[in-house]
């Protein structure tokens, strides 16, 4: 059989780091607070001008340089966003005049904070199907464009930043013990549309609008539905919790990351956390934290990694790969 394989990792950040305290004197908020609710000590806010494709094509750049592959060794770009430069075109078709590239196709995934795990799904499959040997995977966004300032509960959790990871694709003997994607389990339910949502778009009111959230209600779905789908994912791959070496969540609250963990019955010691430095940054937090670990030196080739997001829409699920 055929699996994508992470051949590659990285990331951007905007030099631009805003510590808590920087809400205290635009908002009735502390640092006290968001440290304690949600774990978040900073975040990066992207420069006046610098767009998510910016971000994106910096972190896609890391990556190939660190997979060793040339941009024109790749077939597609996907980029999973929900803050695009523009409407249209596509932020992947950005990334890839950005690398310089002619050939292959490009194109955005947008399921919100869920965004990544649908993308590389969406690559795996692809890599599977033998249409693409060698996919640009990559979560890119400024979220702190579509921030309410004046609303202390949802201007204090997110950040901007790019990841990026180049899966190739791998000819495995068949069993458990191969590299690669392993399994996926997608799930949305637009039911629960108000929970989490942008009040602009084209067809609407015709400008970009400002992000909306039952901040609450979603932690609630969070902690009940994240552990669900991890488990589906590991049980379609043919693993269970205990053989998982890392967890790498979505980075939106330390609180919904602990309650998972807790649920998967797994230590702290074997989650990756980037939410104290880096914020929510929406489909950009799966793919920078496997890139930081990465960089770090704490993901050893064979470790099975389950990653899971949920987000907007409600959309979420979960990615089980083999590093
Ligand atoms: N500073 C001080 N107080 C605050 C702040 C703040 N920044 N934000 C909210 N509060 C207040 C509220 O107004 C409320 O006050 P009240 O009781 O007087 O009304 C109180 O804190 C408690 O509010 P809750 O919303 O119940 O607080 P909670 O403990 O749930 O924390 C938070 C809020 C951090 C937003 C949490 O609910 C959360 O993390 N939710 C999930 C966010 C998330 O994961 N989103 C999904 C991904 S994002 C995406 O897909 C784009």
């Amino acid at each position: 059989t055929t699996r994508a394989v992470v051949r590659g990792t990285g990331h951007y950040l905007p030099e631009r780091v805003i510590p808590n305290s920087w809400f205290e004197s635009k908002v009735d908020t502390t640092d006290e607070w968001i440290r304690t609710r949600t774990g978040i000590e900073r975040r990066h806010f992207a420069a006046e001008g610098q767009t998510t494709s910016d971000l994106a094509i910096r972190a896609a750049r890391a990556a190939l340089e660190n997979a060793g592959i040339a941009a024109d060794q790749i077939d597609t770009i996907i980029v999973a966003t929900s803050t695009p430069d523009l409407t249209f075109p596509a932020v992947a078709t950005m990334v890839q005049a950005g690398l310089g590239m002619k050939h292959g196709f490009a194109f955005d995934v947008q399921a919100v904070c869920a965004g990544f795990v649908y993308a590389l799904a969406n690559a795996d499959a692809m890599i599977r199907a033998g249409q693409a040997k060698r996919v640009l995977v990559i979560g890119a966004e400024t979220f702190s464009r579509i921030m309410d300032w004046t609303d202390r509960g949802t201007c204090v959790l997110f950040g901007d930043g790019a990841g990026a990871l180049v899966l190739e694709a791998a000819e495995g003997q068949g069993s458990s013990a191969d590299r690669g994607i392993l399994s996926s389990d997608l799930n949305s339910d637009g039911t629960y549309r108000d929970l989490l949502y942008v009040d602009g778009g084209v067809s609407t009111t015709g400008t970009a609008g400002y992000l909306r959230m039952q901040g609450n209600l979603v932690f609630r779905h969070a902690v009940e539905k994240l552990a669900e789908t991890a488990h589906r994912a590991l049980e379609r791959a043919g693993l269970t919790a205990d053989q998982v070496d890392w967890l790498v969540p979505h980075q939106a609250n330390l609180r919904i990351i602990s309650a998972t963990a807790q649920k998967m019955g797994l230590p702290m010691e074997k989650v990756v956390l980037t939410v104290a430095d880096h914020g929510n940054t929406s489909a950009a937090s799966i793919p920078l934290a496997l890139s930081t670990a990465a960089a770090e030196g704490r993901l050893t080739e064979g470790d099975v990694i389950v990653t899971e997001a949920i987000g907007g829409g409600l959309s979420w699920g979960s990615v089980v790969l083999r590093w």
